[in-house]
C-alpha cells in the first residue's frame, strides 16, 4: 500500500519548521517514537533508573523483535550497541587477523571502517586491499570474485557510501563470499530504514547500523547482528559485566549469544525508542519506503541537473535517496549555511569520510542531500528553486 505522506507528515512535528533533507545525517524522528522515549525518561524520574528499565523489560525485548523481524533473523543474533561505528568495530575488532590475511573492502567505504582496517593492518601484519570499481561506480563482482583465495579473511562493505547515490550490490557480494566461505561484514548504516534489508538474501555474516538515519530512531543508538555459526568464533575486543560473567577468581564466561558485543550500562531510553521506530517502518513497509524515497531522488537529481553551474556526482547502477552535488559558484560550506538560514537542512560531505572515493574521482566538498518517504515533491520543487538563488545571489 502506498505511503499516505499526510499523516506521516502529520505525525512528524518537524516538517512543519524545516525542509528536511538531511536524512543521511539524522532524519525527523516520528510523534510515536519521541513518545516512547519521553514517557520512558519521565518513568526514570519517577521512580528510578534500574527500576524504569525493569519496569520496561517487554519494550527493550520488543526492540530486539523488531530489529530481528527488519533483518529476517534471531533476537539472539542481535546486540543493542550506541553507534554504527561501534557496532562495526566490535565485531571487526572481533576477527583473529593474523600476518599475511587479506581483508578486501571497497572503494566507498566510510572513513571510520579503513582507519580501523589500516590500524589492524598495522598491528597484525594483515593486508587491506580495495576491490576495484566497474563502470556504474558499484563494487565490481567479477574482480571480486577473481581475487578471492585462501588468504582472504574478510570481506568488508558498505552498502550505502556516505558520498552519493551508490547502492552497493550486497547480495552479489555475499554470493561470493558465501562461495568462499569467507565472513561478510556489511556497513548498512544508511540503508537501514531505507530499503528492504534481508541477511539471509544478502549472505552477510555480521551487518551493522545505526538508529538515527533512515530508521529514524533516536541519536545514540545502534545495532549489529551476528549470524548464529559466527557469534561463538568471534571474542569480542572489550568485555565487561553483561558481556560475560565473572565466574571464578580467574575465570569468566562469556555470553553464547549477541549479547557478548554489548555493554551492561545503556541508553534505555533510546533503545525503546529505536523499537518503536523501526516498527514505524515496518508498518508502511521497506519496500514501500525505498520505492518512494527513489522516486523523489530521481526528481532531485534531475532538477539539480538542470540548474546552471551545479554538477551532480552520483553514481550507481542502483541508486537511493542520497543525492551529492556541488556548485562552481559557491563552495559547499557557504551554500550549506545559506540554506539553513532558509529552513533547509542538508550537509556537507568531505574528501576525508571517503578518502579512496574521493581521491579517485577528485570530488571537491560536496553538498548532500537526502531525502525520505515524508519529504514531498514540492519540497523538492521549493529547494531547487531556493538552491538557484542562493548559488546566484
Ligand atoms: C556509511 C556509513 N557507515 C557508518 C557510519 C557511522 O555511523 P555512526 O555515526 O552511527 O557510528 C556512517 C555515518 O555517517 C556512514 O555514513
Amino acid at each position: 500500500m502506498a505511503i499516505d505522506v499526510e499523516t506521516v507528515r502529520a505525525e512528524t512535528p518537524g516538517t512543519a519548521n524545516v525542509l528536511h533533507f538531511n536524512n543521511a545525517g539524522a532524519a525527523l524522528p516520528p510523534q510515536p517514537v519521541m513518545d516512547a522515549q519521553v514517557a520512558h525518561l519521565e518513568r526514570e524520574a519517577a521512580i528510578g533508573g534500574y527500576e524504569a528499565e525493569a519496569e520496561a523489560e517487554p519494550q527493550l525485548q520488543n526492540t530486539y523483535d523488531a530489529i530481528a523481524r527488519l533483518l529476517g533473523c534471531d533476537g539472539n543474533e542481535i546486540a543493542i550497541v550506541e553507534n554504527a561505528t561501534r557496532a562495526w568495530d566490535m565485531a571487526f575488532y572481533a576477527m583473529p587477523f593474523e600476518a599475511g590475511d587479506r581483508i578486501l573492502t571497497s572503494r566507498a567505504a566510510y572513513a571510520s571502517n579503513h582507519i580501523a582496517c589500516l590500524q589492524v593492518a598495522e598491528r597484525t601484519g594483515a593486508d587491506v586491499e580495495v576491490v576495484p570499481h566497474d563502470d556504474h561506480g558499484q563494487i565490481d563482482v567479477n574482480a571480486l570474485r577473481t581475487m578471492m583465495d585462501d588468504r582472504v579473511a574478510l570481506i568488508a562493505l558498505t552498502h550505502v557510501p556516505t558520498n552519493g547515490g551508490l547502492v552497493n550490490p550486497a547480495a552479489e557480494v555475499g554470493a561470493v563470499a558465501d562461495d568462499a566461505g569467507v565472513p561478510f561484514l556489511l556497513d548498512a548504516c544508511q540503508s537501514a530504514g531505507q530499503m528492504p534489508l534481508s541477511v539471509d538474501d544478502i549472505g552477510c555474516t555480521m551487518l551493522s547500523a545505526t538508529g538515527r538515519k533512515y530508521l529514524r530512531g533516536p541519536r545514540g543508538t545502534g545495532f549489529l547482528y551476528v549470524q548464529r555459526d559466527w557469534i561463538e568464533r568471534l571474542e569480542p575486543p572489550l568485555l565487561d559485566l553483561h558481556a560475560a560473567t565473572w565466574t571464578g577468581p580467574d575465570t569468566y564466561e562469556i555470553q553464547p549469544d549477541a549479547r557478548r558485543f554489548e555493554t551492561y550500562e545503556g541508553h534505555v531510553a533510546g533503545k525503546v525508542g529505536l523499537g518503536v521506530a523501526v516498527e514505524y517502518a515496518l508498518e508502511l513497509g521497506l519496500g514501500t519506503i525505498f520505492e518512494r524515497v527513489q522516486r523523489l531522488a530521481s526528481t532531485l537529481r534531475t532538477a539539480l541537473s538542470d540548474v546552471p553551474g551545479v554538477t551532480v556526482h552520483d553514481v550507481g547502477r542502483t541508486r537511493c535517496g542520497i543525492t551529492t552535488f556541488s556548485a562552481e559558484q559557491k563552495d559547499a560550506q557557504t551554500i550549506q549555511a545559506a540554506l539553513r538560514e532558509r529552513g533547509i537542512n542538508v550537509s556537507v560531505s568531505t574528501p576525508s569520510s571517503t578518502r579512496l572515493d574521493a581521491e579517485a574521482r577528485n570530488l571537491p566538498d560536496l553538498i548532500r542531500a537526502s531525502v525520505h518517504y515524508y519529504n514531498t515533491k514540492e519540497e523538492v520543487e521549493r529547494f531547487v528553486t531556493v538552491l538557484q538563488r542562493v548559488v546566484t545571489e
